[in-house]
């Protein structure tokens, strides 16, 4: 069987989950049900990355240990994974005793490689970004991406080796030209590792709270070396299931963390003698109304913020809908709420609730069926099942938004082809043959639609699949080849017709 291994970032729990954490667990979860409905056995591995510098700071503002802290807050974490429909296989905290047995290993082997060093260290670093800075970096003294000071630090550190793999790393972007994706990412990437790399300090003296080198123990290891170990630790290295499922096929990452994945972490592999990812993906950042997403500007939307606006259907779409998957993008509630209207009610339920009450009405509940294809109607079925294809091409490609544009022309088709046959005239003229035809058309169809939905808007499609007379369990469940049979619909099936799928007006659906 195919495996599918893909991992979001883990979250520093230092408060609770917002619109960035979910954006890219909502992208893992869309992309693990895909590969789910394809038949592969996929793990997807989510998590909250506990140690450092920023959440002791953190526990200590608010008279908690960093234990008690964490512990109080990764429970926000699962709960938002919860409320927006996310199934991820494992959530890993970096405080759990697996991981931290591996990081002492990777690091044990690193050491043995004679890849780490002691050294001094002096430098800006930013707490927030729990990173070092050159002062070239530096934009007035500040972090470039937080805007705020930065500490000088000078302290014994070990360093690794990071210079050494310059090579390897650019040998690695250029023989395998989707390990970090999108392309214009990767050019950022190569360019900065051709102008060199320094080495890296991954150990600390000045905080107690995060894993001790196994070889210093008055060191605490850098907390990007211990986070990134969590891809491997969390897929159960090095046992079965890390054989099974290594090496990941995604990394999820946003843009302002690619270093880390697509440069630190597979030269960590390479000096672990491990293999490397096959695909660091970055995307975008949202803005809110056009201004950067900052908790000290009070401007954090929160998870359930996000779901009160018009419910979580209405979310998972808008996200992924809206921009391009890898671009930035801009959120607002009332481009949430355009887009529930407009694609969600207009198009997709409309067509639903239409197609279901002619049915009630004509057929008395049931699918009538129909082996006739006229020439709308074959224009319809190729669409269809080419669509399966389409989407899958564009899935494999992380090219989320241009799926659903997709699908949605083919929604559009769909309307269009209700208003051109006009069933109510067929209807009144009692041509029932064709009217069947129309029918039973638009249930294959529509039906089809529920399938290629599913990852995005699992629950949406799940009322589609119930109201077309089916059993959601039981459907999803059938081998992906048979779901891509245009006559998968039996003759006489009852329909369900349920609630409107997408209530206007309602802030919640
Ligand atoms: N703990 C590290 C990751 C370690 S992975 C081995 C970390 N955590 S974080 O809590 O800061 O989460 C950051 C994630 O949220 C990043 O992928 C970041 O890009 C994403 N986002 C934070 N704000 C965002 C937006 N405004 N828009 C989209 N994503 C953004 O970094």
């Amino acid at each position: 069987m195919k495996t599918f291994y893909i991992t979001t970032p883990i979250y520093y729990p230092n408060d609770i989950p917002h619109i960035g954490h979910a954006y890219t667990t909502l992208a893992a979860d869309i992309l693990a049900r895909w590969h789910k409905l394809l038949g592969e056995d996929v793990f997807f591995l989510t998590g909250t990355d506990d140690h450092g510098k920023k959440i002791e700071k953190a526990a200590l503002r608010n008279n908690k240990t960093p234990q008690e802290f964490t512990d109080a807050l990764v429970p926000k974490f699962k709960e938002a994974w919860a409320k927006l429909n996310i199934k991820y296989t494992k959530f890993i905290r970096t405080t759990d005793s697996e991981h931290i047995e591996t990081v002492k290993l990777i690091l044990q082997k690193v050491y043995q490689k004679g890849d780490i060093y002691k050294g001094l260290y002096r430098g800006n670093y930013c707490i927030d970004c729990e990173s070092y800075y050159t002062e070239k970096d530096l934009i007035d003294g500040c972090c470039p991406i937080h805007k705020t000071k930065v500490e000088e630090l000078k302290e014994e550190t070990y360093f690794f080796k990071l210079s050494k793999y310059q090579d390897r790393l650019l040998e690695l972007y250029e023989k395998n030209v989707n390990f970090i994706m999108p392309i214009s990412r990767r050019n950022e990437v190569i360019s900065r590792v051709k102008e060199g790399i320094q080495d890296l300090s991954i150990s600390r003296t000045s905080f107690k709270w995060g894993i001790n080198l196994p070889f210093d123990d008055k060191h605490i290891t850098y907390v990007w070396f211990d986070a990134l170990t969590n891809y491997i630790s969390g897929v159960g290295y090095p046992g079965e299931s890390f054989k099974k499922f290594w090496p990941a096929n995604v990394h999820l990452v946003g843009k302002d963390i690619l270093w880390f994945h697509s440069v630190i972490w597979p030269a960590m592999l390479m000096s672990a003698g491990i293999e490397v990812p096959k695909t660091v993906f970055a995307h975008g950042w949202w803005t809110f109304n056009k201004e950067k997403i900052s908790k000290s500007r009070g401007k954090v939307i929160s998870v359930d913020e996000l779901i009160s606006i018009a419910g979580v259907d209405s979310i998972r779409y808008f996200l992924f809908r809206e921009t391009s998957f890898g671009q930035d993008g801009d959120f607002s509630e009332e481009s949430v709420i355009r887009r529930r209207d407009t694609d969600l009610a207009n198009e997709l339920g409309n067509l639903v609730s239409r197609t279901l009450t002619m049915i009630e009405k004509y057929s008395n509940c049931r699918i009538p069926y129909s082996n006739r294809l006229d020439e709308d109607e074959n224009i319809l079925k190729n669409f269809g099942v080419k669509l399966f294809d389409e989407v899958s091409i564009m899935m494999n490609d992380l090219d989320l938004s241009n799926a659903l544009t997709r699908i949605w022309e083919y929604i559009k088709l769909l309307n269009q082809y209700i208003e051109k046959m006009k069933p109510w005239n067929l209807n009144k003229t009692k041509n029932y043959e064709k009217l069947n035809t129309v029918l039973y058309t638009l249930c294959n169809a529509i039906r089809i639609v529920a399938v290629l939905i599913s990852p995005f808007i699992p629950e949406t499609s799940n009322k589609i699949i119930k109201q077309l007379g089916l059993e959601p369990d039981s459907f999803f469940k059938e081998p992906y080849e048979r779901l891509k049979i245009w006559e998968y619909l039996k003759e006489g099936i009852t329909i369900r017709k349920g609630d409107i799928l997408f209530p206007k007006g309602d802030k919640k659906c």
